[in-house]
Parts: structure tokens; C-alpha cells; sequence
């Protein structure tokens, strides 16, 4: 008996060995890789513990930060509310102060239009509006301020002086040279009287008319012409004081213009103090004339405290 192995049970024998360590190899590797997973998910682990617990640090963190904000943003609320509060107090306080210096202004024009007022008045004639027809009384002494002289273009005869107020000849002018451009010569027959030449006049009237002259002349004192601001005026035709003056033109000029140079009619027709006058105009301001004109009234239907108002802007 030959035991030496045959051929074929060597090759089939080194086959399984090498087979063995084939698959002791294959073996190893699998566990070394095996190995190397289960490190590598562990790492992975350890990763998603640490990164879990950085996330939960930084919630806690923004929250904490989350919650200081809101603190702050409270806070600085708090204070903008009192900020505006302090605001309104302060623009309460600015209207308050604005409110007494507008107050304090308007005081002051007050008594800036006061003092003009006195100012304005204080030179001006104080008798330049009252209704002096029978009732009212200038004395001897009185003069106006300010007379001037009246050219001599304007007088209907020469040789004789003639004075009006000094405020109050540019209106006289400025009518008469605007009823010349109109087609109207009229001229001053008389203007102002003193005291002395109306207790001439009046003397003079009564020697012819006797007391018949009361109608159209007045006594001494009682005289517009003593104020200087009235005129006795009539067209070159008529040439003096008459009453068929009224059915001229230049008087019908004079109704309808007079008024815007401050002049009025004193004695229209049924007038309670004289005959009709239709000659004899007085210069009141042109805003009382224009009011006059426009109210269809005379001067002495107004109340002398309604007269007395408009003095001091009678020269405006
Ligand atoms: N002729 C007027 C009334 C005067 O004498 O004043
Ligand atoms: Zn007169």
C-alpha cells in the first residue's frame, strides 16, 4: 500500500488551503473595514451629539440675546414715550409763550394806532366836523391851524386875499382843476371868514334884508366859513351867490363828483337851517362824503358822535 498522496489530492488539498487563506483574507478585510464604519458612525455620532449640543447652547443663547433685546427695546420705548411726552409739554409751553407774545404784539399796534390816532388828531382841528348851523358856537379866538392862500386862478373877482385850511386846499384844487378839464369854470366867491368879517358880512345882510337875513347868513361864531374848510363857489356865468347856480352844469358836475374831494353840500334844498345853498360847499374828508353820497344823506342828518369818528381821517 502506497500512502503517498496522489496528485490530484495534493492539488485538491492545497486548493482548500489556498481557498482558506483566500477567504481568511477576505475575512480580515470585511472586519477591518467593519471596524473602520463602526469608528467612523461612532465619530458621527460623537458629531451629531456635539453639534446638538452647540445648537441647543445657541438657542439658549439667542434667546437669552433675544430677550435683552426686547428688554432694551422696552426700555428705550419707555423712554420715547416720555421723550414725547416731555415734547408735548415743551410745544405746549412754545404755543403758550407765542401765544402771549402775539397777545403782547397785538397790544403794542394797539398802542401804536392809539398814539397815531391821539397823534393824527392832536393836529388836527377839533371843530372840523361839528355841525356849527345855529346850534354850535366858535368863539373870537378861533382859527384853523393851518390857512393857506387861495391862487388867484381860482378867485372869481380879484383884489381881495382868500384863505382856506392848509390841509385841505389840494382838494379844493385838485376839484376845481378837474371841473375845468370837465368844461367847468367855477370860482371861490368867499372862503374862510374869521369871527370879525362874518359879524361884518352878517351886519351888512341885515342892514338890507333885516332879519329876513337870517335865512341865508349866519350870525357871528355860527359860520362853516369860520372852520376854513368851506367855500362859496359858482361857475363864471353865474358869477356870484344864486340860486339858479343849480341849474347849471357845473353844479350838476359838483353833485355828481364833489364827494371824491371831500366836499358836501351843507344847505341842500329844505334844509332846516337855511335857504337853499346850492353855492356853499364844506370839505368833511372824502370817506365821510363818499358815505354821505352813497347813503343818498346829509351832513347834519348824521349823529355828531357817527360825525366825530370819521375825524380823525378827514385829510386821508
Ligand atoms: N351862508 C351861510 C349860512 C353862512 O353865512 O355861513
Ligand atoms: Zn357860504
Amino acid at each position: 500500500m502506497n500512502n503517498t498522496p496522489s496528485t490530484k489530492t495534493v492539488i485538491f488539498r492545497a486548493t482548500i488551503f489556498i481557498s482558506l487563506i483566500g477567504l481568511s483574507v477576505v475575512a480580515i478585510y470585511l472586519y477591518q473595514q467593519n471596524q473602520s464604519h463602526q469608528e467612523k458612525i461612532t465619530t458621527l455620532l460623537l458629531e451629531h451629539d456635539y453639534f446638538l449640543l452647540e445648537k441647543a447652547s445657541t438657542t439658549k443663547l439667542l434667546a437669552e440675546e433675544r430677550e435683552l433685546a426686547s428688554s432694551t427695546i422696552q426700555d428705550l420705548a419707555n423712554r420715547l414715550s416720555l421723550s414725547n411726552e416731555e415734547l408735548d409739554d415743551i410745544e405746549r409751553d412754545l404755543k403758550r409763550e407765542k401765544n402771549k407774545n402775539d397777545e403782547f404784539e397785538d397790544q403794542i399796534k394797539e398802542i401804536a394806532g392809539t398814539v397815531g390816532v391821539l397823534d393824527k388828531l392832536s393836529k388836527t382841528d377839533k371843530e372840523l366836523l361839528q355841525k356849527y348851523s345855529r346850534t354850535y358856537f366858535l368863539n373870537e379866538n378861533f382859527i384853523p391851524l393851518k390857512l393857506s392862500l387861495i391862487p388867484e386862478k381860482y378867485h372869481m373877482s380879484s383884489g381881495k386875499e382868500m384863505y382856506f385850511h392848509g390841509d385841505a386846499i389840494e382838494f379844493l384844487e385838485d376839484m376845481l382843476d378837474d371841473a375845468k378839464k370837465a368844461g367847468h369854470d367855477i370860482r371861490v366867491i368867499s372862503a374862510f371868514r374869521s369871527f370879525e368879517e362874518q359879524i361884518a358880512i352878517k351886519s351888512q345882510h341885515t342892514l338890507v334884508y333885516g332879519s329876513g337875513s337870517n335865512a341865508f347868513s349866519a350870525d357871528q361864531g355860527y359860520s362853516e366859513h369860520q372852520l376854513g374848510t368851506t367855500v362859496d363857489i359858482t361857475d363864471i356865468l353865474t358869477g356870484g351867490t344864486n340860486t339858479s347856480f343849480a341849474t347849471t352844469e357845473a353844479y350838476a358836475w359838483l353833485q355828481k363828483n364833489a364827494h371824491k374831494y371831500g366836499f358836501i353840500l351843507s344847505y341842500p334844498e329844505g334844509n332846516q337851517f337855511y335857504i337853499f345853498e346850492p353855492w356853499h360847499w364844506r370839505f368833511v374828508g372824502r370817506d365821510l362824503a363818499n358815505d354821505l353820497y352813497n347813503s343818498d344823506k346829509t351832513f347834519y342828518d348824521l349823529d355828531q358822535r357817527e360825525l366825530d369818528a370819521y375825524l380823525v381821517k378827514i385829510f386821508d
